[in-house]
């Protein structure tokens, strides 16, 4: 990096100049960003600064040099000598979203790298990390080294951010979580953009959701999250494509950290909810492309069905599970292998009706009271929590119909399931009004423009 030339001003004087709405130059961002990651900064001034961004935004130029100055305080992947495509996927973070575990051994299968750097559950939303860690064994931890070795060997490694990667933007998050200025878009794309360069890409898919579980709801503001990302990787050569998909209802049927991994591996072998798979495939074949291993999405589309039905995709992932130290019988028998409750119990519709709605983030917080997510970063989760909840809106259910299970670990624990189920499965009588559900898969964006697919 060249030093810049300009000092970093007093950060009072740059605060001062946020707050009434002036701008902050590339050079500023990139001393402010090492300052911050050397500790130099206090987290007073810094989340004064964050809260007038919150109010004020980031032009364009602004968020690519946040972005550049989050991800040049740190190290990234050593894959460039790699001679296939380095696709990573990105979800902005939704309830029952276990598409990265079968989507990384899917598409490394295919031939694309898949560095996969993931995150631990947010607010009411699980995280793959946790997810893989219901895997007896499976090491989440390993160093940036040992990752690039492994992508090379299997194509594909399963990590959390380590501390050399983006260490400016790892605080910055932390105090962003505690001082409530999570929710701004320049901040949320250059955090997650920072990450995602790290991993060396040559290309990245995001998975922006919209609807009430989203930590963006509305349609409008998710697309200005997935344009501005997409600028970001374009800035930076990393060819970006998002899909829009819903979240308005929990994906697939399983909340939960061993129920999802459970939900993934039998996914893998081709016994899979049509929403998991339809957007598992949707975001498959974009990764594909982009990786130059499909010549279109139809043909990507052909190479993943052909790689599940002969069980390509189910063995990779034993393989990468075998190489984190995971038990790979997981992938065979993931009863034998992955914790489960002590309670399972069925979760009935309390009247008849019609289900009008299935709310996520009811659900996401209902797996969080039951002990499989957390309201404190130093909580450990309990992963064989959770629900299985086939129940999608619009069903006829009679009173006392079993519409899903609460997996427990005592009967605090289901208590809490029930009420959350309560709150989340909304039963209206008979010709009462059932909000249309949002599409699956509703837009793609790129940056050619936005197609509505309305799926
Ligand atoms: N995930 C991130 O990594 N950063 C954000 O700002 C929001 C979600």
């Amino acid at each position: 990096m060249i030093a810049p030339a300009v000092p970093l001003p007093p950060l009072p004087q740059l605060i001062e100049r946020k707050r009434d709405g002036g701008r902050i130059a590339p050079a500023e961002w990139r001393l402010l960003a090492a300052a911050y990651a050397r500790d130099e900064v206090p987290d007073y001034q810094m989340a004064a600064l964050l809260m007038a961004v919150y109010f004020q935004g980031l032009d364009r130029e602004e968020t690519r040099a946040l972005t550049a100055a989050m991800l040049e305080s740190g190290a990234t992947l050593p894959l460039a000598h790699l001679d296939v495509g380095r696709v990573d996927k990105h979800s902005t973070g939704g309830v029952g979203d276990k598409v990265s575990l079968l989507l990384a051994p899917l598409v490394a299968a295919l031939g694309v790298a898949v560095p996969m750097m993931s995150g631990r559950g947010l607010g009411h939303t699980g995280g793959t990390l946790d997810k893989l860690e219901a895997i007896p064994g499976f090491r989440t931890d390993l160093t940036l080294e040992a990752a690039a070795r492994q992508v090379e060997r299997l194509g594909c490694a399963l990590i959390g951010q380590t501390a050399e990667i983006a260490p400016a933007d790892r605080r910055m998050y932390a105090l962003r979580d505690a001082t409530a200025t999570v929710e701004s878009i320049p901040l949320i794309a250059a955090s997650i953009m920072s990450k995602k360069l790290a991993e060396g890409l040559t290309g990245l898919v995001l998975d922006v959701k919209l609807g009430s579980g989203a930590f963006l709801p509305e349609p409008a503001r998710a697309l200005e999250l997935a344009r501005t990302m997409i600028a970001l990787g374009a800035d930076h050569g990393c060819p970006t494509v998002a899909l829009l998909t819903a979240m308005d209802r929990p994906l697939g049927h399983a909340c939960g950290n061993a129920l999802e991994v459970r939900e993934a591996v039998l996914a893998l072998h081709g016994d899979a909810p049509d929403d998991l798979l339809a957007v598992t495939y949707a975001l498959g074949a974009e990764m594909l492309v982009l990786g130059g291993a499909a010549p279109d999405r139809d043909a990507a589309h052909q190479a993943m069905r052909a790689a599940v039905a002969d069980g390509r995709a189910a063995r990779r992932l034993a393989e990468i599970v075998a190489a984190q130290g995971g038990d790979p019988r997981v992938v065979d028998d993931p009863d034998a292998v992955l914790p489960r409750a002590p309670i399972v119990a069925p979760y009935e519709a309390p009247r008849a009706g019609v289900v009008a709605q299935v709310e996520p983030r009811a659900v996401g917080r209902g797996v969080i009271a039951l002990g499989g997510g957390r309201t404190r970063v130093e909580q450990r989760v309990d992963p064989a929590v959770g629900f299985v909840l086939p129940v999608r809106p619009g069903a006829t259910v009679a009173p006392g119909e079993p519409l899903g299970e609460i997996h427990a670990r005592d009967a605090a624990g289901l208590a809490a399931g029930r009420r959350a189920l309560d709150a989340a499965v909304r039963i209206v009588g008979a010709g009462e009004p059932v909000p249309a559900p949002l599409p699956l898969l509703s837009h793609r964006v790129s940056a050619v423009g936005v197609e509505v697919l309305g799926a």
